[in-house]
């Protein structure tokens, strides 16, 4: 079938225990590649879809987190809200590691309206319906650095990352600055959205983790605004957006037992959850590196507009 043909002829790597593929110039982890192509063949999205896509490693269980609270507010006041009991990962299911890994063609017809989804997959691979159809994409990316600081713990903290050497962070992070990482090279995938953004910025909305921590309640009132949920003047005045925020924070996600117990796929739930800050690279990048990846964003990125502030 398609997989073991590409595995046959295609380029792949084993990358401290994640085996890569090669298709439509990104590299997809072998062990979700399958439930890819069965996304694209038979997700069919409906016009009130919300899909969050984003990098391993970027802010996803946030953004999961506060588009969940943001359009299930009226069901359930904060202090009862499912995101005390249930990690984010269960509330907003991933379509590689979640429902299409699980089955070929799964029913997911009966989920509520508006149905939220996660995905990793870069634009030029997400399927057809989700850019036919009116339905909204959210992309969050991070610093590159932080990103891939926040992987190489999760990678040690995980089973994935059993055989990896932990004193070998630098032959990891030249691997990722040569794009060799799950769903990279990371500037293909944040520039896919960013000019997707550009060209329909109603389709696709394009934040920064750092921008989100920086104002959090901005934030939340543009996400709300582009899915079609604003907040009233009335919800403002009520404190409804501080207590989204509050709700959502690293602080009290990351202390409920819900994510500290438990696995997602084969990841631990409390491996989702370590910091939460900008600029932590820092006590695991030596400046070679640091430098290095700003000559490599500066190459990749710069033409396009899309800027981080490394050095915060
Ligand atoms: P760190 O490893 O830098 O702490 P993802 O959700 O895409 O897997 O990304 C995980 C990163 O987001 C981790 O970063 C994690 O701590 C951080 N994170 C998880 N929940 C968060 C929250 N509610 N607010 C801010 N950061 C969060």
């Amino acid at each position: 079938d398609e997989l073991q043909e590409l595995l046959r002829t295609g380029e792949y790597i084993d990358r401290s225990g994640v085996r890569l593929v090669k298709y439509d110039g990104f590299w997809f982890p072998v062990r979700v590649f399958r439930a890819i192509l069965s996304t694209q063949k038979y997700f069919k999205a409906k016009h009130t879809d919300i899909i969050l896509s984003t990098l391993p490693k970027s802010g996803t269980t946030w953004l999961k987190a506060l588009t969940f609270a943001i359009v299930n507010r009226h069901l359930y006041p904060t202090d009862q809200s499912p995101l005390l009991t249930s990690n984010p990962h269960k509330l907003v299911h991933n379509f590689e590691y979640g429902v299409y890994l699980m089955q070929e063609n799964p029913d997911l017809e009966q989920i509520p309206n508006p149905r939220i989804f996660s995905t990793h997959m870069p634009f030029n691979v997400i399927p057809d319906s989700i850019c036919k159809s009116e339905c909204k994409i959210i992309y969050i990316c991070r610093n590159p650095l932080d990103q891939f600081t926040s992987f190489w713990n999760f990678l040690l903290k995980n089973d994935v990352g059993k055989d990896v050497d932990p004193s070998a962070i630098d032959v990891a992070f030249g691997m990722f600055c040569k794009g060799y990482f799950s769903f990279g090279p990371f500037w293909d995938h944040m520039l896919g959205y960013w000019n997707a953004h550009m060209n329909n910025s109603h389709k696709v909305l394009f934040l920064k983790y750092e921008d989100l921590k920086e104002d959090t309640t901005f934030y939340i009132k543009k996400i709300a605004e582009f899915i079609g949920f604003p907040f009233t003047l009335e919800e403002e005045r009520h404190g409804v957006i501080k207590q989204i925020s509050s709700l959502c924070s690293f602080e009290n996600l990351s202390d409920l037992d819900v994510n500290k117990t438990g696995n997602t796929s084969i990841f631990k739930n409390s491996s989702f959850f370590r910091k939460g800050e900008i600029g932590d690279w820092i006590n695991y990048l030596t400046p070679q590196m640091s430098e290095r990846m700003k000559e490599l964003m500066k190459s990749k990125l710069e033409a396009s507009g899309l800027k981080f502030n490394i050095m915060s």
